[in-house]
C-alpha cells in the first residue's frame, strides 16, 4: 500500500482570500489560476499495520507545524476507505517551502493523490480536488492541468477545481523571483482567519464576480495587456486588504517593494511585464514566452535576487513509479 505522486504548485490570477466556512475551507469566493512547472512537490506515502504511529518527512525533517495538518488528511483517507493503518509520508519539495511559493498547494495536492492511490481509493478529479481542498485551498487547483477556475460553490461537493485549459494553451511564462528563503511569520491559514476584520473586504468580495468574467474573457482572447494589468491591480487590492485587516499582515520586504518598481520601470522601456504575489515576500513575474532572455538579462543585474525560477504552465498531480523511500 505504498504511491507516490508529483503535483505542480499554482499562482492565482484571481486570488482566494477568505473563507466563508473555517472547516470546509469554503472559499469567500472563485479563484482563477495556473500550474507552475518547475515548483513542484514529490511525495511517498505507504500505510501499513507495521507502523505504530504516522510519520512525516518534509525536505528531510520532523516538521512538528506541518504534523497535525497532515495527519488531519490522512485521517480524511483512511475514513474514505475504512482503514485505520498509520502511515509514512516523506515529501520533498524542489524549492523553499513557506515563502510565499504556495508549497502547502503542491505538497497537499500531492499528499492527496498520493494517499489515496496508497490507501486504493478509486478517485475521480473531482473528487480529488474537493478531498485536497479540506487540507489546503490553494491545493484544489493543482489537481487538475493547465489554467485553472476554482468554483467557489457553496457546499462541499461543489467547490471544486476543473481545468480552463490545457497546459499548452498560452506559453505564458511566471518567472519567480525569490528576495529572501525567509519563512513567513504569520501563516496563510492564520492570515486567511483575519480577512473579514478588513473594511475593505466587502468592497473586494463585491467584484469578485466581475474579476472573473474579466480574466476569462482575457485568456480566451489571450490578451496578454489587459490579463496582466488585471492580475496586478488583483494582487495588489489582496495585500491592501491583508494590510488593513487586524491584526495587519504585510508580508513585503524591501525588496519585494523594489521588485514591483523594476517591473514597473521594465514596462516604461516597452517590455510587457505584469506582476503578482501571494503570502510571502517573493514575487511572481508574469510574461510572455518571448520577453524571457530580456527579463533574465534584467535580472541578473539585480544583485538582491537570491534565485530565479522559469515555469511555465504545467499539467495535474499525478502518480509517478519512482518511490522516495
Ligand atoms: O490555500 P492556502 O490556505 O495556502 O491560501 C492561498 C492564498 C493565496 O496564495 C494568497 C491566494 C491563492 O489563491 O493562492
Amino acid at each position: 500500500m505504498k504511491a507516490t505522486a508529483i503535483a505542480p504548485s499554482n499562482i492565482a490570477f484571481i486570488k482566494y482570500w477568505g473563507k466563508t466556512d473555517e472547516t470546509l475551507r469554503l472559499p469567500a469566493n472563485g479563484s482563477i489560476s495556473m500550474n507552475l512547472s518547475n515548483l513542484t512537490t514529490t511525495t511517498t506515502v505507504a500505510f501499513s499495520p507495521e507502523y505504530p504511529q504516522d510519520s512525516l518527512l518534509i525536505d528531510n525533517r520532523n516538521d512538528a507545524n506541518e504534523e497535525k495538518r497532515v495527519i488531519a488528511h490522512l485521517d480524511r483517507i483512511r475514513e474514505k476507505k475504512g482503514i485505520s493503518y498509520k502511515a509514512k509520508v516523506v515529501s520533498m519539495n524542489n524549492f523553499p517551502a513557506s515563502t510565499g511559493l504556495s508549497s502547502s498547494a503542491s505538497g497537499f495536492a500531492a499528499l492527496t493523490v498520493a494517499a489515496a492511490q496508497a490507501a486504493g481509493l478509486k478517485l475521480s478529479e473531482k473528487e480529488l480536488s474537493i478531498l485536497a481542498r479540506r487540507a489546503s485551498g490553494s491545493a484544489c487547483r493543482s489537481i487538475p492541468s493547465g489554467f485553472v477556475e476554482w468554483k467557489k460553490g457553496d457546499t462541499s461537493e461543489t467547490s471544486y477545481a476543473t481545468s480552463l485549459y490545457p497546459s499548452d494553451y498560452w506559453d505564458i511564462v511566471d518567472i519567480v523571483v525569490v528576495v529572501s528563503s525567509e519563512k513567513k511569520e504569520i501563516s496563510t491559514t492564520k492570515g486567511q482567519t483575519s480577512s473579514t476584520s478588513s473594511p475593505f473586504f466587502p468592497i473586494r468580495l463585491s467584484h469578485m464576480e466581475e474579476k472573473i468574467k474579466k480574466i476569462k474573457i482575457y485568456l480566451a482572447t489571450k490578451d496578454f495587456r489587459a490579463f496582466g494589468e488585471l492580475i496586478e491591480s488583483e494582487a495588489l487590492e489582496m495585500h491592501a486588504v491583508m494590510m488593513t485587516s487586524t491584526p495587519p499582515l504585510l508580508y513585503w520586504l524591501p525588496n519585494t517593494v523594489r521588485m514591483m518598481k523594476l517591473v514597473y520601470t521594465w514596462r516604461t522601456e516597452g517590455i510587457p511585464v505584469y506582476f503578482t504575489l501571494n503570502t510571502g515576500q517573493n514575487v511572481h513575474l508574469i510574461c510572455q514566452k518571448k520577453d524571457i532572455s530580456l527579463l533574465t538579462k534584467k535580472l541578473e543585474e539585480v544583485q538582491e535576487i537570491k534565485q530565479v525560477i522559469i515555469n511555465t504552465p504545467a499539467q495535474e498531480a499525478r502518480i509517478i513509479d519512482t518511490h522516495l523511500f
